[in-house]
């Protein structure tokens, strides 16, 4: 049984990682604190960057390590915002300590990683939550809104995710495949999120494809680079097939992120918030609407986790939620290596 508090503000919130990159450190106190929660804690192991920190919460508390953070500190709900590879052991760790814990996304990079997460949260009795915050985009809530409530484009067989073009990768964390888990593991997760909204079924196979070694020779991760391109072809027991295609390659991408198709129309959104294009057949004829998407609504995702943890709600992002693009990405990233189809264990 979760621990359950009376009031928000009993939850005490502490983030491990307080990058520069995209501020989130800071972007995920504001999200906690207006959901009614009280940041306690910053662990960050860059000096520089938990200076910023103390900047933007004088008198918070700052820690060099997670073993400080849970030695010293009364904080109850640690948020991870580290590169990926640290999320299973950084969280493990927390969630035998008893904390709640929630992840950034990707909420590891193996299964087996997302299963020993999940494991230790069941034997400690806390929440274990992915930050997927773009769960709330315009994109999926359009998404669902047009195929699932208004029927607008028949039923869906098939949706096709795709994401960037030929470009020199960063020498940033994100480029190495030990650190990130590969090039489909940024976008790409959300892109998966994005899209299981819609197919409602259980992942059956999974085929993955890589190209790898462009790029690698002119950064630093060298033989550690992410794949240059890389695409999971993804079928489900309703027979609806997913592709997602990540590239720093295609040097003639298609438009659009995420294209569902029905039997009745398309749907093509460009990005994840603005605009979206219809295209319908009625009476034989095609015809094509630009609409624009629904509210973008991200801090719902803490609202949620506070109304959780205090006994209001359901938990909407659970860890088996957070596992399923997890799981895609996983056997994509075999299939590729082996070159063959895998059935997926669960799903
Ligand atoms: N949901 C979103 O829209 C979104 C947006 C950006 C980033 N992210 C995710 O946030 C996570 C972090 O990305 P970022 O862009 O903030 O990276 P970043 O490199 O800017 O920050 C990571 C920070 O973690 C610190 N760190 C690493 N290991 C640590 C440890 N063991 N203890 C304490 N601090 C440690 C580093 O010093 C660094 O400052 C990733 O999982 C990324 O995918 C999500």
């Amino acid at each position: 049984m979760v621990q359950q508090f009376k009031e928000a503000k009993e939850i005490r919130v502490g983030v491990v990682g307080y990058g520069g990159a995209f501020n989130m450190g800071k972007h995920h106190l504001k999200e906690m604190e207006a959901a009614g929660m009280t940041p306690v804690a910053v662990t960050e192991m860059d000096p520089e960057r938990l200076a910023v920190a103390t900047k933007d919460y004088p008198g918070i508390g700052t820690f060099d390590s997670i073993d400080a953070m849970l030695a010293e500190s009364d904080v109850n709900l640690i948020t991870l915002i580290t590169p990926h590879n640290t999320h299973a052991p950084l969280g493990v760790q927390a969630l035998e300590a008893g904390r709640h814990v929630v992840c950034e996304k990707p909420l590891a990079i193996t299964t087996a990683e997302c299963d020993a997460m999940i494991a230790a949260a069941e034997k400690s009795g806390v929440m274990l939550s992915t930050y997927h915050n773009r769960h709330w985009d315009g994109l999926p809530r359009t998404a669902v809104d047009l195929v699932k409530e208004q029927g607008a484009i028949g039923d869906v067989y098939k949706i096709d995710c795709r994401m960037g073009s030929r470009h020199l990768p960063g020498d940033w964390w994100r480029s190495s495949k030990t650190i990130s888990g590969g090039v489909m593991y940024d976008w790409g997760v959300h892109l998966l999120e994005y899209a299981l909204q819609v197919i409602d079924s259980e992942i059956t196979e999974v085929s993955g494809y890589a190209k790898k070694g462009f790029w690698a020779p002119q950064i630093k991760w060298a033989e550690d680079s992410n794949e240059d391109e890389a695409r999971a072809v993804v079928r489900f027991a309703n027979g609806v097939w997913l592709t997602l295609t990540i590239s720093t390659l295609d040097s003639d991408p298609k438009q659009g992120i995420v294209e569902i198709s029905g039997t009745e129309g398309s749907i093509v959104f460009g990005d994840p918030h603005n605009d979206y294009r219809l295209i319908q057949w009625k009476d034989g004829n095609r015809t094509t609407t630009e609409g624009k998407q629904l509210e973008t609504v991200g801090h719902r995702y803490y609202e949620n986790v506070a109304a959780y943890l205090t006994g209001k709600a359901d938990l909407i992002i659970t860890p088996e939620w957070s596992r399923r693009p997890i799981h895609i990405l996983d056997l994509a990233d075999q299939s590729a290596a082996t070159g063959k189809a895998l059935s997926a264990k669960y799903a």
